[in-house]
């Protein structure tokens, strides 16, 4: 069966397709909307969104290849993102890292065998001044230590 938005998401796109000069313009918004709609960005999601924008398939393509925000694969229900940038590697993120692939018993972008975390490496998350900085799904985690890690994943529901 073809895949299609919600009635709530397609009004939504909708929306957002009044905000642009023209539709393919919109191409990152209506990525987002497919990533809450979908979870993953798969060919057939990209061919979706592709038919919607009137735009090329290899269009989609190229902007879901380009940004490690539009997820191929499955992924965790927490999506662990680790900056790795010249900051947060000064502050210890290398010690974060290594921490979190033997927490987890994961490599970098693998997720665990319960679906319950996906591991990233990310390039600079705009929070330099508190490094080293996480970000679990949409909030963000500072100053991080390995204690500090415990903490956080024992909390997460
Ligand atoms: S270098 Fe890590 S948040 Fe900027």
């Amino acid at each position: 069966m073809a895949i299609s938005f919600s009635s709530q998401a397609l009004e939504a796109f909708h929306q957002l397709l009044a905000l642009y000069p023209d539709k393919s313009a919109a191409l990152i918004p209506v990525l987002h909307l497919a990533k809450r709609e979908f979870k993953t960005i798969t060919p057939e999601v990209m061919s979706y969104v592709a038919g919607l924008l009137d735009v090329p398939p290899t269009r989609v393509m190229d902007v879901v290849s380009f940004y490690t925000l539009f997820p191929r694969e499955e992924e965790g229900r927490y999506v662990i993102q680790v900056c790795a940038t010249l900051s947060c590697s000064l502050m210890g993120a290398g010690t974060i890292i290594d921490y979190l692939q033997k927490k987890l018993n994961i490599g970098i972008g693998e997720t665990t065998a319960d679906k319950r975390f996906t591991l990233k490496k990310v390039e600079c998350l705009g929070s330099c001044g508190t490094a080293p900085v996480m970000q679990i799904n949409d909030d963000y985690y500072e100053n991080l230590t390995p204690a500090r890690i415990d903490e956080i994943l024992a909390s997460l529901p």
